[in-house]
């Protein structure tokens, strides 16, 4: 029994004491922290992303140094010759160190499989996520022709081209009424017809008048005037909205979209989409919560904003 040994002289030998196991530590979890805050930051703040990413870097360092500790400790070094305790102790000594011990191997063989197993099933979904934000979605202005066309304080139905070399397929409508002037600046409220849910076309509520073809430098546009418009009604799944597009019935989880616009010698020119949360007030004295141009079916305001990319101000 080792703990009844005794050196030469009767100083007892200490009991070989237990086999080193690695300690309890966090750095796993502080790991999986940063990979959430990363993802989490990829769809809501780069700067949240940055900080998950560091902290990924750091721990996933700090772990892999301690999971990798027993490998990289110097050998014991050798006993003095001088001072062999007994049979068995120098048996011991004999033995062949263990270089990689086994139970190391399984702990980096699991994480390595875990990582993989990981990859293969995070990356193409984040790629899908985070790869339509890198796209470019860039809108070609259209020349809609010049502001006689649209009558003051009445809505007309304008169907045009939204780039340059499209067929019939790249034909768009947006609904525009004619505001005035506001402080000698010409206002114009110019609604797409996108439904907010599913992306099916609207329709005004009003009477259509007869339809007019326009040839400008953006090709023929076409506008119908419509009387007394009190709102627009999606046909798909009985969603409507207000004159000002704010959603007041049905499954649409926003505003309609509306167009920048900007008037160019004479003409109304019209400029890219951008989606809206809501629209307070009416026509030229409108306040409206715009945002980054956003799919049908996504919300833009209120908590549910924050499972989608941030929001952009348009003044
Ligand atoms: S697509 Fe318009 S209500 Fe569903």
């Amino acid at each position: 029994m080792a703990d009844e040994l005794e050196r030469p002289g009767g100083e007892p030998v200490e009991p070989e004491a237990e086999p080193h196991l690695p300690s309890p530590t966090i750095w796993p979890f502080a790991f999986a922290g940063g990979v959430a805050l990363l993802l989490v930051g990829l769809i809501i703040n780069w700067i949240l992303a940055a900080i998950g990413a560091v902290l990924l870097l750091v721990f996933g360092f700090l772990w892999i140094r301690e999971a990798t500790s027993e490998v990289r400790r110097p050998p014991a070094a050798a006993p003095p010759a001088a001072a062999p305790v007994s049979e068995l102790a120098v048996a011991e000594e004999e033995e062949e160190p263990e270089r990689y011990p086994r139970s190391v191997f399984l702990e980096m063989s699991t994480l390595g499989v875990g990582a993989l197993i990981g990859g293969i099933v995070t990356l193409p979904a984040l790629g899908f996520m985070v790869a339509p934000a890198f796209v470019g979605q860039e809108h070609d202005e259209v020349d809609l022709g010049p502001l006689a066309n649209f009558p003051k304080d009445q809505f007309v139905i304008t169907t045009f081209n939204s780039k340059k070399d499209e067929g019939s397929v790249g034909r768009r409508t947006a609904f525009i009424r004619n505001n005035g002037l506001k402080n000698d600046v010409p206002s114009f409220t110019i609604i797409s017809n996108r439904c907010a849910h599913l992306g099916c076309p609207t329709q005004p509520q009003g009477l259509p008048g007869k339809a007019k073809d326009v040839k400008g430098s953006s090709g023929t546009v076409t506008i119908i005037p419509v009387a007394s418009v009190s709102g627009f009604q999606c046909p798909c799944h009985g969603g409507a909205y207000d004159d000002e597009g704010n959603r007041t019935a049905g499954p649409p989880v926003r505003a309609l979209d509306r167009y920048e616009f900007l008037v160019r010698e004479g003409n109304l020119v019209l400029g890219k989409p951008y989606s809206v949360g809501k629209v307070i007030g009416k026509s030229a004295d409108a306040k409206i919560e715009a945002y980054r141009v956003a799919d049908p079916g996504q919300h833009v305001d209120g908590p549910e904003q924050y499972f989608y990319p941030p929001k952009v101000w348009i003044p």
